[in-house]
C-alpha cells in the first residue's frame, strides 16, 4: 500500500509546543472575546480544557456524532438566551444579528474582506455562482467526491457540472483543470473536504491560467484565513453539524471588499430588492435565501466558543495522528493534508479490501464510523452520473474512495471516547497482521 501520509507517520510524539504556538496565534487573530487563559496552553491544561466541556457520559458505545452533544451546556445556555431575545423582538427574519454576524465573520478573514449572510452553504454556492455570472450552458469543474450540494448549486444556475478526479489529498487534482477545461468552462469549485486546504493554491493557479473563476466550497473549513489568497469568492456553511453550527440552516459568502459585489449578493439573495429600499426591486429577480436573524443570533452567540472548539478538534486530530504513528501499521494510513486544517472530519484510509471489515468490526465494538461522502458523484443512479462517467475516467478516485472511512471527531468529543476508538483499532490490527 502506498503511504500517502508518510511524513505524518514520522511524527513520533505529540508536539505540544507546535500546537501551542500555532493555535495561540489562531486564537489571537480577530476575536477579542477569546479568554486569554487559552493563549498559554500547556499539555496539562490543554487536556483539562478538552475534558471540561466534552459532556462525556459513560456510554458503552462511541457514537460518530451524537446529536444531543452538538453543543455544550454553556453553548446551549447562550443559544437559548439569543433565541429568547429574538422571540421577544419578533425579528425572526430580518434583524440586527445578521449585521453583527457579517462583521464578525469578515473580521476573521481580515480587514480587506466582506461577508454576506445567506440561508445555507448550498445557498452560498448558488448565489456566488450567480454573482460570478455563471449561467445556462456554462461548465463548472468540481471534484467527484463532494456533498451533493456542490453539484446541485451548479445545476441550479443552469450550468453543467464537470467532475474532476481527486488525488491522495482527497481534494481536486490540480492536473484535472487543464485536462477538463473547454471553451465553455467558466469556473472551478475546489472543495476543502474535511477541513484541509491541500491543493487549493495549485488548483487556483491552474484555473487562473485559463481565466476561470474560483468559487471555494469552504463549508468544512470555516476559519482558515489563507483561503482568501486562492479564491474569488468563498462559500461557508453554518449548518448544525459544522464546526460552528447554527440551530438550523445558515451560511455566508466571504469576498474581497467590493461594494458593488456586496450589493449584487444581497439583491440575488433576496428577491432582487435594493438593499437600501424596502420592497423596491433593482434586479429582475432574486432568491428568498437571506440568512434569518434568528440563525444569525445563534451563530453570533456561539462565536466566543469557536476558537476553543477549534483547538479541541486540532488536539483530537493530533492524538489520532500520534496513535497512527506509534502503531506504525500497514493497515492504516491518512490522506495527505495541509498544516492549516479545521479537522471538520478525520479521514482514515484502510488497506485495500479491509475497509468494510474495519467498519463492521468497529460497529460490533460499539464505535461509530461514517464515510463522507458514501457515493461518488459518478456513481449515483442518475443521468448526470452516466454522462460524467462517459466524460472522464474516475478509476483513481474510485480506488482512493474505496479506502476511506471517517473516525469520530467533534467539538465535544472526549478523551475517554477517543481511547476506546484507539483500543478497537489496536484489536483490529492484532487480528489482521
Ligand atoms: C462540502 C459541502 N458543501 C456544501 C455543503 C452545503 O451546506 P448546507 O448544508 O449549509 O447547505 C456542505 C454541508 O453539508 C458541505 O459539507
Amino acid at each position: 500500500m502506498q503511504i500517502y501520509g508518510k511524513e505524518l507517520m514520522q511524527i513520533k510524539k505529540l508536539d505540544f509546543g507546535k500546537i501551542n504556538t500555532e493555535l495561540a496565534a489562531f486564537a489571537r487573530s480577530g476575536d477579542s472575546s477569546i479568554n486569554s487563559e487559552y493563549l498559554e496552553i500547556s499539555k496539562k491544561n490543554l487536556e483539562e480544557i478538552v475534558s471540561r466541556d466534552s459532556e462525556y457520559v459513560t456510554n458503552k458505545t462511541v457514537e460518530f456524532l451524537p446529536l444531543n452533544r452538538l453543543n455544550s451546556q454553556n453553548e446551549k445556555k447562550e443559544i437559548s438566551k439569543a433565541i429568547e431575545n429574538v422571540i421577544e423582538s419578533g425579528q425572526y427574519t430580518s434583524g440586527p444579528n445578521t449585521l453583527i454576524l457579517e462583521d464578525t465573520i469578515s473580521s476573521i478573514y481580515g480587514k480587506n474582506y466582506s461577508c454576506v449572510g445567506v440561508a445555507s452553504g448550498t445557498a452560498a454556492l448558488e448565489i456566488s455562482l450567480r454573482a460570478m455570472n455563471i449561467e445556462n450552458g456554462d461548465e463548472v469543474i468540481l471534484p467527484v467526491n463532494s456533498f451533493a450540494a456542490t453539484e446541485n448549486a451548479v445545476m441550479s444556475v443552469g450550468a453543467i457540472p464537470v467532475f474532476a478526479n481527486i488525488d491522495e489529498s482527497f481534494n481536486i487534482s490540480p492536473n484535472e483543470i487543464q485536462k477538463l477545461r473547454t471553451k465553455k468552462t467558466k469556473a472551478v469549485i475546489p472543495v476543502c473536504l474535511y477541513g484541509s486546504i491541500t491543493n487549493l493554491a495549485e488548483v487556483y493557479l491552474a484555473s487562473k491560467k485559463f481565466d476561470l473563476k474560483v468559487v471555494v466550497d469552504a463549508a468544512q473549513c470555516f476559519g482558515i484565513k489563507e483561503i482568501t489568497s486562492f479564491a474569488d469568492i468563498i462559500a461557508l456553511s453554518f449548518n448544525p453539524f459544522k464546526n460552528l453550527g447554527a440551530s438550523g440552516k445558515a451560511g455566508a459568502i466571504v469576498f474581497g471588499k467590493d461594494k458593488l459585489l456586496k450589493r449584487k449578493l444581497r439583491e440575488i439573495s433576496y428577491h432582487g430588492f435594493d438593499p437600501e429600499i424596502k420592497n423596491m426591486k433593482s434586479r429582475d429577480w432574486g432568491y428568498n435565501l437571506k440568512i434569518d436573524n434568528i440563525q444569525s443570533s445563534v451563530v453570533v452567540a456561539k462565536m466566543p466558543f469557536f476558537r476553543i472548539n477549534a483547538i479541541k478538534r486540532a488536539y483530537f486530530a493530533q492524538k489520532y495522528i500520534h496513535f497512527l504513528s506509534e502503531i506504525d501499521s500497514d493497515i492504516f494510513d491518512m490522506p495527505l493534508f495541509s498544516n492549516q486544517h479545521t479537522w471538520h472530519l478525520f479521514p482514515l484510509l484502510v488497506k485495500k479490501g479491509l475497509r468494510d471489515k474495519f467498519i463492521d468490526f468497529m460497529k460490533n465494538n460499539g464505535i461509530g464510523t461514517d464515510i463522507f461522502y458514501p457515493i461518488l458523484s459518478c456513481n449515483y443512479n442518475t443521468q448526470l452520473a452516466d454522462r460524467a462517467s462517459k466524460h472522464n475516467n474516475f478509476k483513481k478516485s474510485v480506488e482512493l474512495h474505496d479506502l476511506l472511512v471517517n473516525l469520530p471527531i467533534y467539538n465535544h468529543f472526549s478523551l475517554e471516547e477517543q481511547s476506546k476508538v484507539f483500543s478497537a483499532m489496536s484489536d483490529f490490527i492484532s487480528m489482521h497482521e
